[in-house]
């Protein structure tokens, strides 16, 4: 049962940017408009993450990942999502110059409802966030361990173990922070280092295996609801067994249909 009253309101860019240093801002990601009604009433932030191409598509990475199957989970996502706000991730590729990068965000704009994008990079990709945000869009920016960079990184490795690892996190949040973005997506970071990070800039910091001295928390809803199995990152916590409890279900129903025992006179007509 819920322990949280469901007083929300809705959220924008300009509420989620004052909450620095605030309480902390709660976001989750979702893939379609059935779970992210169910997460709408209990979060600030609905991300549309391409982790969906892993966790649903099956794919071993997130680079393959299109603009169309972006888009077609994000207008999903918006019809769920009543007063979260939604962030569509931009697929690999998607934006490599800042035009491209326009063309593409705007499509999230024009053809759904989603209220901001975001992009995995800092000092290289500020740029492409100042053209973004000058021209009309907001931008949630991703530092840190970056999904996207897995293939060229040879896996995926938490960072600021080094001085200069922990310099060019503070650089990135920076360049970030100063080409306007709202908000910063901080993954895989040492907890004492990500803390440095957020105290650097003037925006919430949202923390995934980044410890709990930032501004919010996000994590990829199948992973924290047991649902996906094949690997769990140390930073998971398993707030349900998922995939047992949908073990027991479909055993339950495949039983019942072996012993014709379903559909019984009340499921008939
Ligand atoms: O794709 C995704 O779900 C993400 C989160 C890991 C932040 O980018």
């Amino acid at each position: 049962m819920s322990i949280l009253p469901n007083l929300k309101k809705a959220q924008t860019v300009s509420s989620i940017k004052e909450r620095k240093n605030q309480e902390p801002i709660v976001m989750i990601t979702a893939y379609d408009a059935l779970f992210a009604k169910l997460f709408d009433p209990h979060v600030d932030i609905i991300l549309v993450g391409d982790s969906l191409h892993m966790s649903f598509g099956g794919e071993k990475d997130t680079l393959s990942a299109t603009m169309e199957i972006m888009l077609y989970h994000t207008k999903a996502v918006c019809k769920g999502a009543k007063n979260s706000l939604v962030v569509a991730d931009m697929p690999f590729n998607s934006y490599p110059t800042p035009e491209i990068a326009l063309k593409n965000a705007s499509k999230f704009y024009s053809q759904t409802d989603a209220h901001a994008v975001k992009i995995e990079g800092g000092t290289n990709r500020a740029h492409i966030a100042k053209y973004l945000v000058d021209n009309g869009i907001a931008v949630m920016g991703h530092i840190g361990l970056l999904p996207q960079n897995s293939r060229a990184e040879g896996g995926y490795k938490v960072k600021g173990k080094s001085e200069t690892e922990q310099a060019k996190l503070i650089k990135d949040a920076k360049a970030l922070y100063e080409a306007g973005v709202f908000c910063i997506v901080i993954e895989g970071v040492i907890s004492s280092v990500a803390k440095e990070v957020s105290k650097s800039v003037n925006i919430p910091l949202i923390g995934i295996g980044a410890g709990n001295e930032v501004d919010g928390q996000v994590l990829v809803w199948s992973d924290a609801f047991g649902f996906f199995s094949d690997f769990k990152p140390k930073f998971v916590k398993k707030y349900l067994e998922g995939a047992k409890l949908i073990d027991e279900a479909i055993s339950c129903y495949a039983n019942e249909v072996k012993m014709r025992k379903f559909p019984d006179e009340k499921t008939s007509y």
